[in-house]
């Protein structure tokens, strides 16, 4: 049989029991890859792992420590990790006025230091064979702003900035870091938008429709695989043109 782009490779995607994180576990394993997802809850990630055919753990990406233990264990159980996606991230609205002290807490310590402390441990764990591959889920939000986003938005704006200083920094290590900044994707994270707000999306989309996960998720394959070779500290726009 021939070799898929990603045979032998070993990656692991946080957040992964749904959406966007599930449909990058069944991309990567399409081609090839041995992949381990994650979520907060145990039977949860492992049922959703077992219908991509990749295996699953628990894991809040808030816990520093559990980060780094987990990334740990994957490195030593597989003899390496190649490619480490973290996706896992929250989203809640508020105007500037409603803005809680605990909407900041929960989304900056899920989004930004849960997608630093996952960086974190990737880079260890790359370091040593000098290769490996990272992307972070930014999104347009971060780039551009968007009322009653500002805590979500400055959350991504520094996920995005993660990515390009991680760059600079493993560049020389062989470690690639880029960024995914998605439009409106249709999954739980956008469930709760009203069917008003998702035609207002859709109207401003050159493309005229909201994004699929699968949509992002091939992206993320693209960018973690070698025919991204030269492509680091990059943020992708997947969002049908909406910026535009
Ligand atoms: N959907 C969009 O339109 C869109 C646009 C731009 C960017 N994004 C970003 O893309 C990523 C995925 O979004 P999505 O739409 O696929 O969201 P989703 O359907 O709500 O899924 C979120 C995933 O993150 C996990 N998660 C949440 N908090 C976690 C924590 N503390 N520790 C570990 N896992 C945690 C959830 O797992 P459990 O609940 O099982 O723990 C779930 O698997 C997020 O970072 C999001 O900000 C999404």
């Amino acid at each position: 049989m021939t070799d898929l782009p990603l045979s032998g490779r070993v990656a692991l995607v946080t957040g992964g029991t749904r959406g966007i994180g599930l449909a990058t576990a069944r991309a990567l394993v399409e081609w090839g890859a041995t992949v381990v997802l994650t979520g907060r809850d145990e039977a949860r990630a492992k049922e959703a792992a077992a219908s991509v055919g990749a295996s699953g753990l628990a894991l809040d990406v808030t816990d520093a420590k559990a980060v780094s233990s987990l990334v740990r264990g994957v490195a030593k159980e597989h003899g390496k990790l190649d490619v480490v996606v973290a996706n896992a991230g929250i989203m809640e609205d508020a105007l500037l006025g409603m803005i809680k002290e605990d909407l900041v807490d929960t989304t900056l310590s899920t989004n930004v230091a849960g997608t630093l402390h996952t960086v974190q441990a990737a880079a260890r764990a790359m370091m040593r064979k000098k290769t490996g591959s990272i992307v972070v889920l930014a999104s347009i939000v971060g780039e551009y702003g968007s009322a009653g986003q500002t805590v979500y938005a400055a959350s991504k704006a520094a996920v995005a900035n993660i990515a390009r200083s991680a760059a600079k920094e493993l560049g020389r290590s062989g470690i690639r870091v880029n960024a995914v900044a998605p439009g409106v994707i249709e999954t739980d994270l956008t469930a709760g938008l009203s069917e008003d707000a998702k035609a207002e999306n859709s109207g401003r989309t050159p493309l005229g429709r909201l994004g699929r996960p699968e949509e992002v998720a091939n992206a993320i394959r693209f960018l973690v695989s070698d025919e991204a070779s030269f492509i680091t500290g990059q943020v992708l726009g997947i969002d049908g043109g909406l910026v535009l």
